[in-house]
């Protein structure tokens, strides 16, 4: 039996959403959806009419959807896209294209940085160090490192990600079993400025489930990558969102219960306990100039830049 829209009533539902319990037709989803990522904006106040928003895309469903949004919701902001080019073989470029089309869509500058051009490496050079076979993590915090430096260096006063509920519910998963009080605290979905060379960080989509997120690109024919990263399978995250949906078959709102107790409660607590604590002190880093908490010492980027540089390094000397 095919259901109508709970919103209007006329058109075929053609999804639901479990965790509110609601059957939708596309156009109403898609209202919805995005009405959801202009509540977050205003409830966190996000973003202002002066600002100029870098948006930081990767050719995903979750930042495409995301540009797309905010330049639905807010036709005069000044918007960039950036997109970094890590060099993984095929996935890279596939996702460059992705993003291409996805400005000419909106008519939007994009900004590419290739890891390549720019620094003499990609990321398939960090498997001959100690990163490994997995070189996600350290992946994470370049791309971390360059959001932040690409914003600064284009003057743009804000930046903003597609993570999703999703991701964010699976990171404060993590943190909560690591005991990681730090990085819970930091996780959030408006990080304002706490160094002048640090461009605030925003998460408009932090309401929205990877599925809607997939939905919403889907209805909109929105560009968007069909490969994976090769380095992504079986990775912990993913695993453990894995178990996160193995948990909401059986407790449809447990991520956005989870979500909500965390923001309104738990969170609130933790900063109150941690008030009095002294801020960490901030360092310029002796090799990029950029913020570092570690003291006379090179920052995280610049660390494995240097371990990097070094193994290519040795590479020649033995090749010559
Ligand atoms: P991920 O860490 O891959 O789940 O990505 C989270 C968010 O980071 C995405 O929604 C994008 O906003 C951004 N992002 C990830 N990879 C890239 C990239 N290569 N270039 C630009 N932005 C990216
Ligand atoms: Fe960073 Fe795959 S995109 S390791
Ligand atoms: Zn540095």
């Amino acid at each position: 039996m095919t259901s109508k829209c709970r919103r209007c009533g006329l058109n075929r539902a053609e999804i639901y959403l479990a965790h509110s319990n609601l059957n939708l037709c596309p156009d109403c989803f898609s209202l919805l959806t995005e009405r959801k990522v202009k509540n977050t904006i205003e409830s966190y106040k996000m973003i202002s009419k002066d600002d100029k928003l870098g948006v930081a895309v990767s050719g995903g469903k979750d930042s495409s959807s995301l540009a797309f949004i905010l330049s639905n919701l807010y036709d005069k902001l000044d918007m960039t896209l950036i997109y970094i080019d890590l060099g993984v073989p095929e996935y890279s470029k596939h996702c460059l294209e992705k993003v291409e089309d996805l400005a000419k869509i909106l008519g939007k500058d994009l900004v590419v940085y290739s890891l390549e051009d720019k620094m003499g490496f990609t990321i398939m050079d960090l498997k001959k160090t100690i990163y490994g076979r997995k070189p996600c993590s350290a992946c994470g915090a370049i791309k971390r490192y360059l959001f932040n430096k690409i914003a600064y260096d284009f003057g743009l006063t804000k930046i903003a990600t597609g993570h999703n509920l999703d991701d964010t519910v699976e990171a404060l998963f993590n943190f909560y079993i690591e005991g990681n009080v730090k990085s819970l605290v930091r996780l959030k979905p408006y990080l304002p400025k706490t160094h002048p060379k640090i461009v605030p960080k925003i998460k408009p989509l932090i309401g929205l489930t990877d599925m809607e997120c997939l939905f919403y690109a889907s209805y909109k024919g929105l560009p968007i990558r069909t490969l994976e990263c090769q380095f992504s399978k079986g990775s912990r995250s993913i695993r453990r969102k894995e178990i996160l949906n193995m948990i909401v078959e059986k407790i449809p709102n447990f991520k956005h219960a989870f979500i909500n107790s965390h923001y309104k409660r738990i969170l609130p607590l933790i900063e109150q306990a941690l008030k009095n604590q002294e801020m960490p002190e901030i360092y310029d880093c002796p090799l990029c100039g950029m913020p570092t908490s570690l003291k006379d010492a090179p920052c995280h980027f610049c660390k494995i830049v240097s371990l990097v540089k070094g193994e290519l390094e040795n590479k020649r000397m033995y090749a010559s």
